[in-house]
């Protein structure tokens, strides 16, 4: 079933947070964003693409203040769930495309993570993207994006990502995610096998994806004037290299 990407991940939401190591993930993570943000003074941080609003609940117990922003109403309702009654940080369902003026105030950090803009299918829905987000941004505010390393994928063929496995109540939960490259976008197939007493189900989710290769994201960063663009390869800083990183992490400052 090929899905537009609210309806992806209206589906996926309940499953979401298990195909996911919050734990270890946040802890991978946070020291690099930690620094940056201490680096650049920042206080008011906008997760865009915010799934289930770990990130943002996370920033927000660190002090920061936070919103979070997402297209699916069922992550957001998730996240709105998991405050609990946490005031530094606020949940809105907005698509990237209207997200200003949806969002009437400005932001010292904005954080677009875990290959989210990918889910934009033209290069004027990324233009206009990027546009946002400059238009978000205080001045001299900075940018970060995590996306997968579309360099390597594309040149290697790479479709297969590691299975992911889980338990939950009396199930065991195994994600399997597939890619199938067709001409300049690739569909991402995410299949959920479920095992529950010895017997097995599965259901496969697919939605499209348009492939961000690092030359094209620089490029229009630099024609909105966007600063100090940084290439990082992973969350320990090393730099990013076409055919061997992991993700593509772009730090940029609003120029
Ligand atoms: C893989 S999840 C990433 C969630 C979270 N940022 C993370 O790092 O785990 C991608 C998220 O992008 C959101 N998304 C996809 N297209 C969007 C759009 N056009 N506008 C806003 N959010 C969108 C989805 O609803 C989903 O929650």
């Amino acid at each position: 079933m090929l899905l537009k990407s609210n309806q992806f991940y209206d589906l996926l939401s309940s499953d979401f947070d298990l195909m996911i190591s919050w734990e270890k993930r946040l802890k991978v993570e946070a020291p690099f964003f930690e620094k940056i943000f201490r680096e650049n003074k920042v206080k008011k941080i906008l997760d865009l693409a915010c799934g289930t609003g770990k990130h943002s609940i996370f920033f927000a117990k660190c002090g920061y203040e936070v919103t979070g922003v997402d297209n699916s109403r069922k992550m957001i309702e998730i996240a709105k769930k998991s405050t609990r009654g946490l005031y530094t940080v606020k949940f809105i369902k907005a698509n990237f495309l209207v997200v200003y003026p949806r969002v009437k105030e400005k932001f010292d950090a904005i954080i677009c993570l875990g290959n989210s803009l990918p889910h934009l299918l033209s290069k004027n829905a990324l233009r206009k993207t990027l546009q946002n987000i400059g238009k978000l941004l205080n001045p001299e505010g900075i940018v970060i994006f995590q996306n997968r390393n579309y360099d390597k994928i594309l040149s290697q063929n790479l479709r297969f990502m590691s299975p992911n496995i889980t338990f939950r109540k009396n199930e065991r939960i195994i994600f399997f995610r597939v890619l199938d490259f067709c001409k300049n976008k690739i569909i991402f197939n995410l299949v959920t096998y479920r095992e529950k007493g010895g017997v097995w189900s599965f259901q496969t989710k697919s939605t499209f994806l348009r492939p961000i290769m690092v030359k094209e994201i620089e490029g229009i960063l630099r024609i909105l004037n966007f600063t100090d663009l940084k290439f990082f390869g992973d969350y320990k800083s090393n730099p990013y290299r076409k055919k061997t990183s992991e993700d593509l992490i772009l730090f940029a400052r609003k120029g």
